[in-house]
Formats: structure tokens, C-alpha cells, sequence
């Protein structure tokens, strides 16, 4: 009998992929769920959601597979998140800041100098009974589920001016961020100018002068060409903040418990893929960007963009019980796996 269904599922694929809007027409026939990625095919989240279709299908006897659209083809993160919700798109990897939106909560994981090490981040995001609340808490409001988050390395700032320093030297650029409060008033009290935009236009804007720079981790600035046009890199190492992996609430409902349950079962390898990709192409983006020109400096005054952000993690934090609590998570981990 798979083998059977394996087939038809084969031949469907060989006709198109099947529906392509979620929606399933019936005896025998395929949902393909859309997968929204804002980075190119070479991203180790490109990889595992590539690998969660396959895997989908196999335990799901092909009811179920998925299609991963990369480099923003169905649009820049915050206006997907949009589509997710009314359930256009059933699936999406999304910067962690975006979340605020929907529920500010989102923001402890989001704050500078938050985490020690990626050891300690893994082992919160891998706290799933710890972090059952959180990721079902905008499912009745925004029919957004939270199927797991993963590392996605250290934020540094980059410019097309000089290489960072200290807080001085970042004094007047405009440096672009993600779409969030807390993103916006982290890189303010750092020193710089505020410029929230979605990660695709980041390239144009820092060519025509539009912006002095951003901040995001060497693989993002060096797979979306920005390591071209703004190749001054300083380990300001102010952010350490996980990516989600977004499912429709809709969506997961609508499937039988058993395909749920078969989805649910393959999250953990699909976190593990994506985290495992993660260093190996850090280093390729490294040698890439630096056989192009661009220039990395580690001398940094971290301890003064650490003191410039400390009140606004204080006052984050301790804002109510819930951040408290999710805080408490990330000392406890900070003490078992502390920085190297
Ligand atoms: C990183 C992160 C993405 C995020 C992007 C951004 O690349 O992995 O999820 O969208 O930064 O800054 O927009």
C-alpha cells in the first residue's frame, strides 16, 4: 500500500507539486505547504525545510510535503507573517524580533547580550515544556504557531564607513534593523540611527547611501551581497537571537491528529539540521567576504556597548511575570554553559 501511495504522490509531484495552496482536493491528492525564507538556497534553514517536506511526506504516506520559497519570493518577513496569520502561507523561518508584534513577550530572547553562549541559547530553545506557553500564545488571536526556534549565530555591525570601535565611532550612521520596538531602541542607545527594514532591501539602501549600515551575523551579510557594499564588520557581538520556525494554526488544524502528530514528531530533527548547517557556513561566509575585500575587526569595546543597552534589558525584562520567568530560563542556562 506505501508503496502505492508513494507513487501516486511521485507522479503528482511530477505534475506540478500538487495544489501549492494548502488546500487538499481530495481521494489521494497532495497539500503542499509553502515555506517563506528570506535567505538564499545555500542557508542551512534552506536545507532544513527542504528536508521537513521529505520527511513530511514519508510520514504522512505523501498526503503531506512542503515547498520552501527562498530569497523572499513571497515577500519580505513582515509582510509573510501577515499571510501566515490569514493562512495563505503555511509555513515560515522568522527573525525572533518580528514576533513582538504579536505578543511583546517575544522580546527576552531578543535583547543585547542576552545569552553567554550558543550552548546556553540551544539549551533554552530546546526547553520545549519551558517554552510551551510562549509558542502557543498567539494561536487564538493570530492563529500563529510556533514550531520551534534555532540558532542564528551573533549580530555584529557592519558599515561602508570604518570599523567600529566603540560607541563614539557608531555615533550619527544609519544602521538598519529588524522590524521590532525592542531592535530599534537597542541600536539608539547603542548610538547609531534607527533604520527598521526588511533584510531584502538592505542591499540597495546601503548602496545608494541610503543607509551606513546594519547589523546581522556574517552569513546574512555576506549571502545578501552586503558584505560588498558596506565591508567594514565589528564584532560588537551585541545580539545572539533565534530564528522560529512558523506554522498557520489553521493549517496544523486542519490535519488529521495522526499527520499532526507525524509533523510534530519531526520538528526536533528539522531544529537540529538547521543549528548543525549553522557554524560550518559561517565560516564559508568568512572566507567569502574576506577573498572579496571586506574587513573584520575584533578590537571592540564590547564592555561599553554592554552598559549603554544594560537599562534597556533591565527594564525589559523585569516587566511583568511572564519575562521574569523566561529570563530566569536564560540565567539558568548561562550559568550551565557559560561563555568560552
Ligand atoms: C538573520 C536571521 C533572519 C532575519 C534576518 C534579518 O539573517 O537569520 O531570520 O530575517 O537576520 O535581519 O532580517
Amino acid at each position: 500500500l506505501t508503496g502505492t501511495v508513494g507513487l501516486m504522490s511521485l507522479s503528482l509531484a511530477a505534475c506540478g507539486g500538487g495544489s501549492g495552496d494548502g488546500s487538499s482536493a481530495g481521494g489521494g491528492s497532495q497539500t503542499v505547504f509553502k515555506l517563506a525564507f528570506n535567505q538564499t538556497e545555500d542557508h542551512p534553514q534552506y536545507a532544513a525545510g527542504v528536508a521537513l517536506g521529505e520527511k513530511l511526506e514519508e510520514a504522512t504516506d505523501g498526503r503531506y510535503s512542503v515547498k520552501v520559497y527562498p530569497n523572499e519570493q513571497l515577500g519580505g518577513q513582515a509582510d509573510v507573517i501577515q499571510n501566515l496569520s490569514n493562512g495563505t502561507v503555511e509555513l515560515m523561518w522568522v527573525g525572533a524580533p518580528v514576533l513582538e508584534g504579536f505578543n511583546s513577550d517575544f522580546v527576552v530572547f531578543n535583547l543585547p547580550y542576552m545569552f553567554d553562549s550558543t550552548e546556553a541559547q540551544g539549551a533554552v530553545l530546546s526547553n520545549t515544556d519551558a517554552l510551551d506557553d510562549l509558542y502557543h500564545s498567539i494561536e487564538a488571536a493570530k492563529s500563529i504557531t510556533v514550531l520551534t526556534g534555532v540558532n542564528a549565530g551573533t549580530r555584529n555591525v557592519y558599515n561602508s564607513k570604518h570599523p567600529i570601535q566603540t560607541p563614539a565611532d557608531l555615533q550619527g550612521l544609519k544602521i538598519r534593523v529588524q522590524q521590532s520596538d525592542s531592535q530599534v531602541a537597542m541600536i539608539e542607545a547603542m548610538g547609531a540611527i534607527a533604520s527598521p527594514m526588511n533584510n531584502g532591501d538592505v542591499y540597495s539602501a546601503l548602496q545608494t547611501g541610503v543607509l551606513d549600515g546594519a547589523e546581522n551575523n556574517e552569513v546574512t551579510w555576506d549571502a545578501l551581497k552586503q558584505s560588498e557594499v558596506a565591508k567594514y564588520y565589528s564584532y560588537t557581538r551585541h545580539l545572539m537571537l533565534p530564528d522560529y520556525l512558523l506554522m498557520s494554526t489553521k493549517a496544523l488544524d486542519k490535519m488529521s491528529d495522526e499527520d499532526q502528530a507525524a509533523l510534530l514528531e519531526i520538528i526536533p530533527e528539522i531544529q537540529k539540521l538547521a543549528n548543525d548547517g549553522f557554524a560550518d557556513f559561517t565560516e564559508k561566509s568568512i572566507e567569502h567576504a574576506t577573498s572579496i575585500g571586506a574587513q573584520f575587526n575584533d578590537d571592540v569595546d564590547v564592555a561599553a556597548f554592554k552598559s549603554l543597552v544594560q537599562p534597556l534589558v533591565e527594564s525589559s525584562v523585569n516587566e511583568n511575570d511572564v519575562r521574569k520567568g523566561l529570563y530566569q530560563l536564560v540565567q539558568d542556562a548561562n550559568a550551565a554553559h557559560p561563555a568560552k
